[in-house]
């Protein structure tokens, strides 16, 4: 197999950037360039001299980027990077389609499908390209039709499938130590041969044994499905989290015990106000529409239940709130600790912090955010409705954005944790403090289990607990 010496990236979000640093990082002699149709995108990613001032968050992030203008190199000059490199990967967005066929369920392959139209236009050698964005079972070989009617004469394209498990948050450590790398390739000489290329950049840092290879429509597949069984377990425990609210089990309890049969396991066992993020959902969405495309109704049905399941629990959770508030709350205010949808991340795409804030204005409620990473602009973006200038208005007729969580706090009639920051623990913040400034009764609700209620209810705080009793029940 042919052994790489340049590789480019198309996209420079939040996968691209991460991978391609980490690849760059312990590749030393392998040129490795980032493009972006952003330019600010870019200059941002180039200009930045400390973590902060980086296009997103990302714990570790900075120390890989030493190799910046060594081996790792940001461009917009998308076409340069393209005719430079002997592989590609595809790293754009593939969001739920907004309009059309499909929409609200199917992927939009459009940026996929112009970033593939250009490679074919300026190639002038052999490339590998690599689909690392996320998409349908089936997208290489459209990918690979459009190379090849459009490629130059002469030139040829192999399709390679590599799909990314990363999790934001903690992106680098799972760059650094997959628990595997999957390549999809076509089973053929050719396909091996481009697959062998890719793997051996990997195998710089990644145990082979760790390096799996499969056809391009399993890998393809794979990634949705990863993405529909972590999802999953998310819906299961919160449906749970609701039996234990109404009868005095504890979820975490309930977890524990099932998490410790090796069957089972741990993780990805924790009640939440809900998933959020750029992937699951839509990823759920896409193998519904797949499924459904396919003539596989029950299929998609059982599916999309795990999409249902997360809407019902943003919306119970806003019931909660709102009955322990007195059924009212017309003119009270809430702070909302956490914005983004997980913690150790800036990233607030589908994020439940904004269903939940979105859900309190409706009810004329003054909401006081407080996030330690979140950009105040971005938030501003997701409590408005795209084109519609009104819509900001009255969104800040409602909610104020606070430099920190006592300001948050200041004067509110409760909390509302929405993002497990460690900042938000009481290990870590100063709740008797807040408890003296807020009004009375001061209610906490903790939407990510990760507050000592007996210890905050000592303070004298009502704390109300996903998937665990409300304390209306345990008067009785
Ligand atoms: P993102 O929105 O952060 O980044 C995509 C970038 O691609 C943007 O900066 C955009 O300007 C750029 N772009 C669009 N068209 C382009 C073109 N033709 N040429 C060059 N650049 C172009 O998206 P993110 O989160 O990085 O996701 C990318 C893909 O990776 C998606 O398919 C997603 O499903 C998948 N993925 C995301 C994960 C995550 O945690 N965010 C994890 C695993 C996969």
């Amino acid at each position: 197999h042919k052994k790489i010496t340049k590789v480019c990236c198309l996209g420079a979000g939040y996968v691209g950037s991460p991978t391609s640093a980490v690849i760059a990082h312990k590749s030393g002699d392998l040129q490795v360039t980032i493009a972006d149709i952003s330019t600010e995108r870019i200059s941002r990613w180039i200009n930045a001299t400390n973590e902060k001032e980086l296009p997103i968050y990302e714990p570790g992030l900075f120390d890989v980027l030493e190799c910046r203008g060594r081996n790792l190199h940001f461009t917009a000059d998308i076409d340069k990077a393209i005719e430079e490199a002997d592989l590609i990967f595809v790293s754009v967005n593939t969001p739920t389609k907004k309009k059309g066929m499909g929409a609200g369920f199917a992927a939009d392959l459009g940026y996929v499908e112009s970033a593939t139209r250009r490679i074919a236009k300026v190639a002038t050698s052999d490339k590998i390209v690599v689909e690392k964005s996320t998409v349908p079972c089936r997208t290489a070989q459209s990918m690979r039709k459009i190379l090849e009617a459009n490629g130059k004469p002469g030139v040829h394209f192999d399709i390679l499938s590599n799909p990314e498990f990363l999790a934001e948050g903690t992106a680098i450590k799972d760059l650094l130590s997959p628990d595997r790398v999957l390549i999809g390739s076509l089973d053929n000489d050719r396909g091996k041969s481009a697959a062998a290329s890719l793997a051996e950049i990997y195998a710089n840092w990644v145990p082979r044994e760790r390096i799996i290879t499969t056809n391009v429509w399993s890998s393809e597949l794979s990634k949705l499905v990863a993405n529909a069984l972590l999802a999953q377990r998310i819906s299961s425990i919160n449906a749970v989290s609701a039996i234990c609210e109404a009868t005095g089990a504890d979820v975490d309890e309930v977890a524990y015990a099932c998490g410790l049969d090796t069957r089972i396991g741990p993780k990805f066992l924790k009640a939440s106000v809900g998933f959020g993020g750029s992937c699951f959902q839509k990823d759920i969405l896409n193998l519904v529409y797949l499924s459904e495309s396919l003539h596989l109704p029950e299929v998609a049905a059982y599916w999309k239940q795990v999409v249902d399941m997360n809407e019902y629990q943003k919306s119970r959770f806003t019931k909660r709130v709102i009955q322990s508030l007195f059924n009212t709350l017309t003119g009270k205010k809430i702070a909302l600790f956490g914005f983004a949808f997980k913690k150790d991340t800036g990233d607030t795409r589908e994020s439940a912090a904004i269903a939940l804030a979105k859900n309190f204005v409706q009810e004329q409620c003054q909401v006081s955010i407080y996030d330690p990473k979140v950009e105040e602009q971005q938030i501003w973006l997701d409590l408005s409705e795209p084109g519609v200038d009104s819509s900001l208005t009255e969104a800040k007729k409602y909610v104020t954005i606070a430099k920190d969580a006592f300001e948050a706090a200041k004067d509110a009639d409760a909390i509302v944790i929405a993002t497990e920051w460690d900042a938000f623990k009481d290990t870590e913040l100063d709740y008797e403090k807040i408890y003296e400034q807020m009004n009375k009764p001061a209610f906490i609700f903790d939407g990510r289990l990760i507050l000592d209620s007996k210890k905050l209810e000592k303070m004298g705080f009502k704390v109300e607990v996903i998937g665990k009793t409300r304390s209306e029940l345990s008067f009785e």
